[in-house]
């Protein structure tokens, strides 16, 4: 698929960017700055990953089938609205915890819940956004060599957007299930403070997530 990451030249958008583009995805990387994304592709393309190109924001959207919100929850809001034209049309995976630093490991709920039911919000009820991913460490995603030991949740309201979220997510190497309705990010978003305090607390590396009985 073609897929944008708003926000891609960061921790997370990186090891994601990676594991699409050598799965054989086509990744468009995007930034506030153009130039910093196109840097981010050469980097990346250097390590062999394949198809990755970058430019700002609301170019990285407007090329893509599937766009990934992967910026700070301070940001979030904003950028959502300032790319609401070009997002309504388009799958959308919103990986956004809203974190308030520097007590990361404590859960904040926000005013409309959940980051990704304020993206929805503001995008209309017809949008499709799926959000997932919350769960995983940047520090597993950064090296497409290493085996990712976790499990991911999916939710939304679109079955088929979440199923075309579901497939994508697999390939960067992890199991993916639909965990409900959009409204359960309000529960996905809130699991990953918990996850913080745990890798904090018995000195973990990005605790996640392990499902039995399915
Ligand atoms: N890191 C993790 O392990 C992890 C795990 C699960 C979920 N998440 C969530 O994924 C999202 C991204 O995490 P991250 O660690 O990749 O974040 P990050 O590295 O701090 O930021 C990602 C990108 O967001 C853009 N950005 C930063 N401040 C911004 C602002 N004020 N306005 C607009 N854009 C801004 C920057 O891109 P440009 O400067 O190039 O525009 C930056 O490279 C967060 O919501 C986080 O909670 C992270």
């Amino acid at each position: 698929m073609k897929i944008a990451v708003v926000g891609g030249t960061g921790k997370e958008g990186r090891g994601m960017a990676l594991r699409w583009a050598k799965a054989g995805h086509q990744v468009y990387i995007g930034s506030r700055e153009a130039e910093r994304a196109s840097a981010k592709a050469v980097e990346l393309r250097a390590t062999g990953a394949g198809a990755i190109e970058g430019g700002d924001n609301a170019w990285a959207v407007r090329q893509a089938e599937l766009v990934v919100l992967s910026v700070p929850y301070a940001a979030h809001a904003q950028t959502v609205e300032s790319l609401k034209a070009d997002l309504a049309s388009r799958i959308i995976i919103d990986i956004t915890v809203p974190l308030v630093p520097p007590n990361v490991r404590t859960v904040h709920l926000p005013k409309g819940q959940a980051a990704a039911l304020e993206a929805r919000a503001i995008l209309g009820p017809s949008a499709k956004v799926v959000a997932a991913l919350q769960h995983v460490s940047s520090s597993h995603l950064g090296d497409p060599d290493h085996a990712i030991d976790c499990d991911v949740l999916a939710c939304g309201d679109d079955d088929a957007a979440v199923e075309v979220a579901l497939g994508v997510i697999r390939d960067l190497g992890v199991r993916a299930f639909h965990a409900g309705p959009l409204a359960n990010a309000v529960a996905l978003e809130s699991l990953t403070p918990v996850l913080l305090h745990l890798t904090k607390k018995y000195k973990g590396q990005g605790v996640g997530i392990r499902l039995t009985g399915v």
